[in-house]
Protein backbone atom coordinates (compact mmCIF):
# COMPACT_ATOMS: atom_id res chain seq x y z
CA UNK A 1 0.00 0.00 0.00
CA UNK A 2 2.02 2.65 -1.43
CA UNK A 3 1.49 6.26 -0.83
CA UNK A 4 0.84 8.42 -3.64
CA UNK A 5 2.74 11.57 -3.70
CA UNK A 6 0.52 14.91 -3.51
CA UNK A 7 0.96 18.54 -5.04
CA UNK A 8 2.56 19.47 -1.47
CA UNK A 9 4.79 17.15 -2.27
CA UNK A 10 5.90 18.44 -5.48
CA UNK A 11 5.48 22.25 -4.41
CA UNK A 12 8.05 21.06 -1.51
CA UNK A 13 11.22 20.14 -4.24
CA UNK A 14 11.81 23.99 -5.35
CA UNK A 15 15.37 24.19 -5.09
CA UNK A 16 15.55 20.26 -4.55
CA UNK A 17 16.22 17.34 -6.06
CA UNK A 18 14.81 17.69 -9.47
CA UNK A 19 11.42 16.65 -10.61
CA UNK A 20 10.96 13.94 -12.78
CA UNK A 21 7.93 13.89 -14.70
CA UNK A 22 6.91 11.96 -18.21
CA UNK A 23 3.34 11.61 -20.08
CA UNK A 24 1.01 8.58 -20.34
CA UNK A 25 -2.27 8.16 -21.11
CA UNK A 26 -2.67 4.49 -20.81
CA UNK A 27 -2.41 2.06 -17.72
CA UNK A 28 0.75 -0.09 -19.06
CA UNK A 29 2.62 2.63 -19.90
CA UNK A 30 1.78 4.30 -16.71
CA UNK A 31 3.30 1.19 -14.92
CA UNK A 32 6.47 1.59 -16.07
CA UNK A 33 6.41 5.58 -15.51
CA UNK A 34 5.13 5.09 -12.06
CA UNK A 35 8.70 3.10 -10.91
CA UNK A 36 10.93 6.12 -11.55
CA UNK A 37 8.76 9.24 -12.09
CA UNK A 38 7.63 11.51 -9.32
CA UNK A 39 4.60 12.44 -11.48
CA UNK A 40 2.58 11.61 -14.38
CA UNK A 41 1.19 13.98 -16.79
CA UNK A 42 -2.22 12.96 -18.78
CA UNK A 43 -1.34 15.51 -21.45
CA UNK A 44 -3.86 16.81 -24.20
CA UNK A 45 -1.12 15.83 -26.11
CA UNK A 46 -2.87 12.85 -26.47
CA UNK A 47 -4.61 14.45 -28.95
CA UNK A 48 -1.23 14.15 -31.41
CA UNK A 49 0.13 10.75 -29.98
CA UNK A 50 -3.63 8.78 -29.54
CA UNK A 51 -5.88 10.30 -32.08
CA UNK A 52 -3.21 12.25 -34.80
CA UNK A 53 -4.69 15.48 -34.83
CA UNK A 54 -2.00 18.01 -35.45
CA UNK A 55 -3.05 20.03 -32.23
CA UNK A 56 -4.23 19.57 -29.03
CA UNK A 57 -7.03 22.23 -29.88
CA UNK A 58 -9.81 19.14 -30.08
CA UNK A 59 -9.31 17.58 -27.60
CA UNK A 60 -12.37 17.27 -25.23
CA UNK A 61 -12.95 16.51 -21.39
CA UNK A 62 -14.11 13.38 -21.86
CA UNK A 63 -11.05 12.05 -23.62
CA UNK A 64 -8.71 13.21 -21.00
CA UNK A 65 -10.91 11.89 -18.12
CA UNK A 66 -10.88 8.63 -19.94
CA UNK A 67 -6.94 8.37 -20.25
CA UNK A 68 -6.88 9.49 -16.54
CA UNK A 69 -9.04 6.81 -15.25
CA UNK A 70 -6.61 4.58 -17.09
CA UNK A 71 -3.01 5.87 -16.03
CA UNK A 72 -4.66 6.02 -12.44
CA UNK A 73 -5.45 2.46 -12.42
CA UNK A 74 -2.12 1.23 -13.88
CA UNK A 75 0.05 3.78 -11.60
CA UNK A 76 0.40 3.47 -7.88
CA UNK A 77 2.95 6.28 -6.78
CA UNK A 78 3.40 8.85 -8.80
CA UNK A 79 0.99 12.21 -8.74
CA UNK A 80 -1.14 12.02 -11.71
CA UNK A 81 -1.88 15.28 -13.52
CA UNK A 82 -4.54 15.45 -16.07
CA UNK A 83 -4.21 18.34 -18.67
CA UNK A 84 -7.54 20.53 -18.63
CA UNK A 85 -8.13 20.44 -22.56
CA UNK A 86 -9.17 23.52 -25.10
CA UNK A 87 -12.32 25.14 -24.03
CA UNK A 88 -13.04 23.67 -21.04
CA UNK A 89 -12.08 26.09 -18.78
CA UNK A 90 -10.90 30.10 -20.26
CA UNK A 91 -14.62 30.96 -20.34
CA UNK A 92 -15.05 31.81 -16.62
CA UNK A 93 -13.49 30.41 -13.74
CA UNK A 94 -16.74 28.92 -13.13
CA UNK A 95 -16.54 26.70 -16.04
CA UNK A 96 -12.95 25.71 -14.71
CA UNK A 97 -14.24 24.42 -11.70
CA UNK A 98 -16.96 22.55 -13.16
CA UNK A 99 -14.63 20.93 -15.78
CA UNK A 100 -11.60 20.52 -12.92
CA UNK A 101 -14.34 18.95 -10.81
CA UNK A 102 -15.45 16.37 -13.10
CA UNK A 103 -11.71 15.27 -13.55
CA UNK A 104 -11.02 14.86 -10.14
CA UNK A 105 -14.54 12.86 -9.33
CA UNK A 106 -14.24 11.06 -12.52
CA UNK A 107 -10.59 10.05 -12.10
CA UNK A 108 -9.53 10.13 -9.00
CA UNK A 109 -6.56 12.06 -10.29
CA UNK A 110 -3.73 14.49 -7.89
CA UNK A 111 -4.23 17.61 -9.97
CA UNK A 112 -4.98 19.30 -12.94
CA UNK A 113 -3.39 21.68 -15.10
CA UNK A 114 -4.09 24.75 -17.56
CA UNK A 115 -2.15 26.39 -19.90
CA UNK A 116 -1.88 30.44 -19.57
CA UNK A 117 -0.31 33.00 -17.14
CA UNK A 118 -2.00 36.31 -16.14
CA UNK A 119 -4.90 35.85 -17.52
CA UNK A 120 -5.67 32.50 -15.97
CA UNK A 121 -4.45 33.84 -12.66
CA UNK A 122 -8.24 34.56 -11.42
CA UNK A 123 -9.13 30.61 -12.16
CA UNK A 124 -5.73 29.12 -10.77
CA UNK A 125 -7.06 31.39 -7.35
CA UNK A 126 -10.33 30.14 -7.81
CA UNK A 127 -9.83 26.43 -7.92
CA UNK A 128 -6.96 26.49 -5.97
CA UNK A 129 -8.52 28.03 -2.92
CA UNK A 130 -11.42 25.11 -3.62
CA UNK A 131 -9.35 22.19 -3.01
CA UNK A 132 -8.12 21.71 -6.37
CA UNK A 133 -4.42 21.62 -7.07
CA UNK A 134 -3.38 23.72 -9.95
CA UNK A 135 -0.16 23.03 -12.23
CA UNK A 136 0.53 26.19 -14.74
CA UNK A 137 1.68 25.97 -17.99
CA UNK A 138 3.11 28.89 -19.76
CA UNK A 139 6.04 29.90 -22.07
CA UNK A 140 4.61 27.90 -25.28
CA UNK A 141 1.12 27.19 -24.91
CA UNK A 142 -0.08 24.69 -27.21
CA UNK A 143 -3.67 25.23 -27.19
CA UNK A 144 -3.17 28.63 -28.26
CA UNK A 145 -1.97 27.98 -31.59
CA UNK A 146 -4.48 29.36 -33.55
CA UNK A 147 -3.71 32.87 -32.06
CA UNK A 148 -0.10 32.42 -32.00
CA UNK A 149 0.45 31.14 -35.66
CA UNK A 150 3.45 28.64 -34.79
CA UNK A 151 4.33 26.73 -32.54
CA UNK A 152 7.66 29.06 -31.95
CA UNK A 153 10.54 29.28 -28.79
CA UNK A 154 9.50 31.81 -26.04
CA UNK A 155 11.87 34.62 -25.05
CA UNK A 156 14.81 33.88 -27.33
CA UNK A 157 14.63 38.30 -27.54
CA UNK A 158 15.16 39.78 -23.95
CA UNK A 159 12.59 42.68 -25.40
CA UNK A 160 9.92 39.67 -24.90
CA UNK A 161 10.73 38.43 -21.71
CA UNK A 162 8.74 40.87 -19.41
CA UNK A 163 4.97 39.35 -20.16
CA UNK A 164 6.38 35.88 -19.64
CA UNK A 165 8.12 36.66 -16.52
CA UNK A 166 4.88 38.17 -15.65
CA UNK A 167 2.95 35.18 -16.30
CA UNK A 168 4.94 32.86 -13.80
CA UNK A 169 5.33 34.92 -11.58
CA UNK A 170 0.83 36.17 -11.54
CA UNK A 171 0.54 31.95 -11.97
CA UNK A 172 3.02 30.93 -9.12
CA UNK A 173 1.26 33.79 -6.91
CA UNK A 174 -2.11 32.49 -7.61
CA UNK A 175 -1.57 29.47 -5.88
CA UNK A 176 -0.27 26.90 -8.53
CA UNK A 177 1.68 24.11 -6.79
CA UNK A 178 4.17 24.19 -9.69
CA UNK A 179 4.32 25.23 -13.53
CA UNK A 180 5.61 23.63 -16.86
CA UNK A 181 8.04 26.08 -18.61
CA UNK A 182 7.32 25.14 -22.39
CA UNK A 183 9.64 25.94 -25.36
CA UNK A 184 11.56 29.21 -23.27
CA UNK A 185 15.18 30.44 -23.46
CA UNK A 186 17.63 29.35 -21.14
CA UNK A 187 18.51 32.44 -19.42
CA UNK A 188 14.79 33.43 -18.99
CA UNK A 189 13.79 29.65 -17.78
CA UNK A 190 17.01 30.05 -15.16
CA UNK A 191 15.44 33.79 -14.27
CA UNK A 192 11.46 32.66 -14.10
CA UNK A 193 12.90 29.51 -11.87
CA UNK A 194 14.71 31.82 -9.24
CA UNK A 195 12.43 34.25 -9.29
CA UNK A 196 9.58 32.41 -8.14
CA UNK A 197 8.41 30.49 -5.29
CA UNK A 198 7.08 26.75 -6.62
CA UNK A 199 9.41 24.58 -8.92
CA UNK A 200 9.35 25.16 -12.63
CA UNK A 201 8.93 21.63 -14.87
CA UNK A 202 11.20 22.27 -17.74
CA UNK A 203 10.17 20.97 -21.46
CA UNK A 204 12.38 23.05 -23.81
CA UNK A 205 13.78 25.18 -21.21
CA UNK A 206 16.94 23.76 -19.80
CA UNK A 207 18.02 22.05 -17.12
CA UNK A 208 18.09 25.07 -14.85
CA UNK A 209 14.18 24.36 -14.02
CA UNK A 210 13.17 22.53 -11.03
CA UNK A 211 12.62 19.81 -13.01
CA UNK A 212 11.93 17.93 -16.11
CA UNK A 213 8.96 16.44 -18.20
CA UNK A 214 8.69 15.17 -21.50
CA UNK A 215 5.97 13.12 -23.81
CA UNK A 216 6.53 9.75 -23.30
CA UNK A 217 6.42 8.39 -27.01
CA UNK A 218 8.35 11.16 -28.37
CA UNK A 219 11.53 10.11 -25.74
CA UNK A 220 11.16 6.47 -26.42
CA UNK A 221 11.26 7.32 -30.41
CA UNK A 222 7.70 6.43 -31.48
CA UNK A 223 6.68 9.82 -32.54
CA UNK A 224 7.34 10.13 -36.49
CA UNK A 225 8.34 14.02 -35.38
CA UNK A 226 9.64 15.47 -32.30
CA UNK A 227 10.53 18.88 -31.16
CA UNK A 228 14.50 20.02 -30.54
CA UNK A 229 14.19 19.95 -27.57
CA UNK A 230 13.64 16.04 -26.94
CA UNK A 231 16.20 13.21 -26.17
CA UNK A 232 15.77 10.50 -27.69
CA UNK A 233 16.32 7.67 -25.35
CA UNK A 234 14.77 4.46 -27.19
CA UNK A 235 14.21 3.84 -30.79
CA UNK A 236 10.54 1.72 -30.50
CA UNK A 237 9.58 2.90 -33.36
CA UNK A 238 11.68 0.24 -35.69
CA UNK A 239 11.55 -1.85 -33.34
CA UNK A 240 8.01 -2.81 -33.02
CA UNK A 241 7.96 -2.65 -37.09
CA UNK A 242 10.45 -5.17 -37.02
CA UNK A 243 8.09 -7.07 -34.72
CA UNK A 244 5.11 -6.13 -36.84
CA UNK A 245 6.67 -7.76 -39.90
CA UNK A 246 7.93 -10.81 -38.55
CA UNK A 247 4.80 -11.86 -37.50
CA UNK A 248 2.87 -10.56 -40.93
CA UNK A 249 5.74 -12.92 -42.20
CA UNK A 250 5.04 -16.01 -39.90
CA UNK A 251 0.97 -15.62 -40.21
CA UNK A 252 1.38 -15.62 -44.23
CA UNK A 253 4.32 -18.80 -43.80
CA UNK A 254 2.53 -20.42 -41.38
CA UNK A 255 5.39 -20.53 -39.07
CA UNK A 256 2.86 -18.75 -36.15
CA UNK A 257 0.57 -19.89 -34.75
CA UNK A 258 3.41 -22.84 -33.38
CA UNK A 259 2.52 -26.45 -31.29
CA UNK A 260 3.29 -24.78 -28.28
CA UNK A 261 0.03 -22.17 -29.22
CA UNK A 262 -2.19 -24.66 -30.06
CA UNK A 263 -5.24 -25.92 -27.74
CA UNK A 264 -5.05 -29.94 -27.44
CA UNK A 265 -8.26 -32.06 -27.55
CA UNK A 266 -9.54 -32.95 -23.73
CA UNK A 267 -8.17 -36.59 -23.17
CA UNK A 268 -11.14 -39.23 -22.97
O1 LIG B 1 0.23 17.69 -23.15
C1 LIG B 1 1.41 17.56 -22.81
O2 LIG B 1 2.04 16.51 -23.03
C2 LIG B 1 2.06 18.67 -22.11
C3 LIG B 1 3.52 18.59 -21.87
C4 LIG B 1 4.25 18.65 -23.16
C5 LIG B 1 4.00 19.60 -20.91
O3 LIG B 1 1.39 19.61 -21.76
NA1 LIG C 1 -0.64 19.75 -22.64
Amino acid sequence: NIRRKTAPDLRARKNGEPIVMLTSYHAHTAALVDKHCDAILVGDSLGNVMHGFETTVPVTLDMMILQGRAVMRGSQAALVVVDMPFGSYEGSKEQAFASAVRIMKETLCGAVKLEGGVRMAETVAFLSGRGIPVMGHIGLTPQSINTLGSFRAQGRDEANWAPIEADARAIAEAGAFSIVVEAVAEPLARKITQSIAVPTIGIGASAACDGQVLVLEDMLGLSPRAPKFVRRYGNLGPMIEEAIAGYARDVKSRAFPGPEHVYDMKKS
